[in-house]
């Protein structure tokens, strides 16, 4: 019988006891993951880039950008503890196609397990070109959660030249950032740049910039 002077809502979570406990895992989950961050940002606080990892919403708006019609890997720079990962396996990429190239050796650790049919490089991101030289198929995007802030405009701007030549016409380079402005410097006039509503849930709030490569096109429309 049910409880007469207790809520239905309350009875039925009694009766569910797994629903607590699975709740409770994914917080417990969540908390660990910070702290994991938090102390890779003690350690090395200008390659971390971020006290806590993105959230659920900063995530989602990153992958929404990725078209998972369009065959060819995904790369990912810089996953961390996987938040963004996730919001692209929940777009509809198959695990098997995402690359993940990570530096810090723990986080690469984690990657392995929670995406184990993933590949995970633990390296430096700004080698792209060389890393992923035996990419078998052009990349049909390249999701980036890199600091970019910390490093001079040349290297962006060279890391953003070779991911557009290992990627397929049109791919899209998805940059999340803090900042009010382009992470990558706009001066220069051979890609696109078009950035999202900023994603006040996040902390702190974010927005995403989308870069596109304007040479094919270029070319194309010379011939
Ligand atoms: C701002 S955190 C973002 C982590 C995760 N994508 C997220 O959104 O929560 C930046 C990540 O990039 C990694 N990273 C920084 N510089 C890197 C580099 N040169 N190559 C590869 N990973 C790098 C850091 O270790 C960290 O995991």
């Amino acid at each position: 019988m049910l409880g007469q002077n207790r809520p239905i809502s309350r009875v039925i979570e009694a009766r569910r006891p797994h629903r607590r406990i699975v709740k409770a895992l994914a917080l417990d989950a969540k908390f660990q993951d910070e702290a994991r961050f938090l102390k890779s940002w003690f350690d090395k606080p200008l390659m971390t880039g971020a006290v806590y990892p993105s959230g659920k919403a900063l995530a989602r708006m990153m992958a929404r950008y990725v078209d998972p019609s369009v065959p060819g890997p995904v790369v990912e720079l810089g996953p961390g503890t996987g938040p963004v990962t996730e919001a692209l396996i929940a777009r509809g990429i198959a695990e098997e196609r995402l690359v993940l190239i990570e530096f810090n050796p723990d986080f690469c650790k984690l990657l392995k397990k929670r995406f184990p049919k993933a590949r995970v490089i633990e390296g430096d991101a700004y080698g792209i070109g060389a890393t992923l030289h035996d990419l078998k198929e052009p990349a049909c995007a390249v999701v980036s959660s890199l600091p970019l802030f910390t490093r001079p405009e040349q290297q962006r701007l060279r890391l953003l030249r070779e991911a557009f030549a290992l990627s397929c016409e049109n791919a899209p380079f998805i940059q999340f950032t803090y900042a009010t402005v382009s992470p990558m410097p706009l001066k220069t006039h051979d890609f696109s740049a078009d950035k999202s509503p900023r994603v006040w849930l996040n902390l702190p709030p974010a927005r995403v910039w989308v870069y596109r490569d304007r040479a094919v096109s270029y070319a194309q429309a010379a011939e």
